[in-house]
C-alpha cells in the first residue's frame, strides 16, 4: 500500500482530487467507482472546481458507486443517487447515462444485483475506486461479519452503522436498515483504488486496516491484498498507528 500522510482534511481532499483529474486526464474514456458519505464530498467539490476553472472534462466518463440504500428512490434527499446528482453529477459535464448507482427500489433485489455486476463487466472494470473507511471497517456497505462476499449484494446494516449514519436523517427510524453494495470481489477488482481516511473517529479501522490480520471481520484489511491502492490519511486518522 502506497501511504499518503497529509494534515487534515482539506489536504486529503485536494490531494484525492489530483489522483482522479490524473485519471480522468490520462483516459478520459475511464471508469470510476466512487463512494459517498462525509469524506469524498472535499474531493467532489475541488473535481468542480477543476471542471470550472481548467475545463476538466467528464464527457467520456462512466461511473459506478458502491452503494445505496434499500427502499430509497433517487429523488430521497437522503438516497445516494441524489448525494451524487448534488456533489457532482449535476456539477459537471458528465451525461448522465453515464453514471450508475444501484437502484434502492429495484422490484427483484437478486437479479437487481446480478445486472449490476454485469453492467460493471461490460464497462469492462473499473479503473480507478474511491472508498471510504467505516469506523467498524467496512468498505461499501461490507460490514463485518464470517466471510468476505463476492458480489454486488443486499446486506443488512450493522447497528454501528446505523448510528454512525443517524447524523444524516432526521432520526434513528429514518435509517434504512438494508442496503445494495458492491462485494468485495467487486471493489478489488478495481485496478487501482484510493482509500480516504480522516477524523480520529477512523484511527482504530486504519490502524487495523494497514497492519492488522486480514479478517472479514475488518473487511478493510482485504485491501492489503490488493497490488494498487493508496491510502490518504489526515493527521487525526494516524492517531493509533
Ligand atoms: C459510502 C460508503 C461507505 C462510507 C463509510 C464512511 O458510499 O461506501 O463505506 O465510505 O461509511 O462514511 P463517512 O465518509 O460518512 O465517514
Amino acid at each position: 500500500m502506497r501511504i499518503i500522510k497529509v494534515k487534515n482534511y482539506e489536504e486529503m481532499s485536494k490531494k484525492a482530487a489530483e489522483i482522479v483529474a490524473a485519471q480522468v486526464i490520462l483516459k478520459p474514456e475511464c471508469v470510476l467507482g466512487l463512494a459517498t458519505g462525509s469524506t469524498p464530498i472535499g474531493m467532489y467539490d475541488r473535481l468542480v472546481e477543476r471542471y470550472e476553472q481548467e475545463g476538466l472534462d467528464f464527457s467520456e466518463v462512466r461511473t459506478v458507486n458502491l452503494d445505496e440504500y434499500v427502499g430509497l428512490s433517487g429523488e430521497n434527499d437522503q438516497s445516494y443517487r441524489f448525494f451524487m446528482n448534488q456533489h457532482l453529477f449535476h456539477r459537471v459535464n458528465i451525461a448522465m447515462d453515464h453514471t450508475m448507482v444501484p437502484d434502492g427500489l429495484a422490484a427483484d433485489a437478486e437479479k437487481a444485483c446480478t445486472e449490476y455486476e454485469e453492467k460493471m463487466d461490460a464497462l469492462g472494470g473499473v479503473d480507478l475506486q474511491v472508498l471510504g473507511l467505516g469506523p467498524n471497517g467496512h468498505i461499501g456497505f461490507n460490514e463485518p461479519g464470517d466471510h468476505f462476499e463476492k458480489s454486488t449484494h443486499r446486506v443488512d446494516l450493522t447497528d454501528s452503522t446505523i448510528q454512525a449514519n443517524k447524523r444524516f436523517f432526521a432520526s434513528e427510524d429514518d435509517v434504512p436498515k438494508q442496503a445494495y453494495t458492491m462485494g468485495i470481489g467487486s471493489i478489488m477488482k478495481a485496478r487501482k483504488i484510493i482509500v480516504l481516511v480522516s477524523g480520529a473517529g477512523k484511527a482504530d479501522a486504519l490502524a487495523k486496516m494497514l497492519h492488522g490480520k486480514i479478517t472479514p471481520k475488518v473487511p478493510a484489511t482485504i485491501l492489503q491484498l490488493h497490488s494498487d491502492v493508496t491510502v490518504i490519511a489526515d493527521e487525526d486518522a494516524f492517531s493509533a498507528v
